[in-house]
């Protein structure tokens, strides 16, 4: 079971504008797909979504409960006895599994590895895709992951696909890391990175493939900045 809280008033209506709009981001890790999902969302005043936290969440509940993120049906089973919630604030969301706040725990190197894992399991992309698209619905919604584009909201309004090179996106990630005192040597996190990559482009269910309609951006010589301001470029065009 999934309880979702988010504001019922975001900055569109506000504004008078389309309530409809879903901006879809899909990508690799490490492209920047958050940074600029967060300032893309902020400058359009729309909610945003970051889906990769609810695969997070997940995992870290397999992890906790001791469970082999490979193992489909362990992992299958635990998934009715979760809750999880999904707090949305002014710019940030918390996110809890069974009522504990796991939003800080989300990002260690064990919970993405875990992640990647989980994320190719039907079941959790089964049990997910309704609570992803529940906090679509009122529209005003930027939304990044992997399969936004061709799965979760596939008529979704305008839709990016960014790419960058490994040795970029590894340096981003790395910086990342270290930020948030998770720092080891780059060549590990480009091994994750990698291995993160080729599992996520090569699943059986939603694997992270462009959508035949997606705008293509490459990061990797772009600041967040200008990567943002291409994006307000073709979303303006639909407003
Ligand atoms: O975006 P992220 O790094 O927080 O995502 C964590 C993992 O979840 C990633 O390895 C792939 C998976 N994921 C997915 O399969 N589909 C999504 N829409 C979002 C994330």
């Amino acid at each position: 079971m999934t309880v979702i809280i988010r504001p019922d008033i975001v900055g569109s209506e506000a504004k008078g504008e389309s309530t409809e709009m879903i901006v879809a981001i899909d990508g690799p890790a490490g492209v920047g797909k958050s940074t600029v999902a967060k300032l893309l969302a902020s400058r359009l005043r729309y909610l945003y979504l970051d889906t990769g936290a609810l695969y997070r969440a997940v995992a870290w509940a397999v992890l906790q409960n001791g469970r082999d993120p490979g193992d489909a049906d362990a992992v299958a089973a635990l998934l009715p006895t979760l809750t999880l919630q999904m707090r949305f604030m002014q710019e940030t969301v918390r996110v809890s599994v069974n009522e504990k706040d796991v939003t800080g725990e989300l990002r260690t190197p064990e919970v993405s590895a875990a992640a990647s894992v989980v994320s190719a399991i039907p079941a959790v992309r089964a049990w997910l895709l309704p609570v992803q698209r529940q906090i679509g619905e009122k529209g005003s919604v930027v939304a990044e992951g992997r399969d936004i584009g061709t799965k979760v909201f596939p008529s979704a309004s305008v839709k990016f696909f960014l790419d960058a090179d490994a040795a970029v996106r590894a340096q981003r990630r790395h910086r990342e890391l270290v930020a948030a005192g998770h720092g080891g040597a780059i060549e590990q996190t480009s091994a994750d990175l990698a291995g993160r990559d080729s599992r996520d482009r090569s699943r059986a269910v939603a694997p992270l493939v462009p959508a035949e309609d997606a705008h293509h951006i490459d990061t990797s010589a772009l600041s967040a900045e200008e990567v943002v301001d291409r994006m307000m470029a073709v979303v303006a065009a639909k407003l």
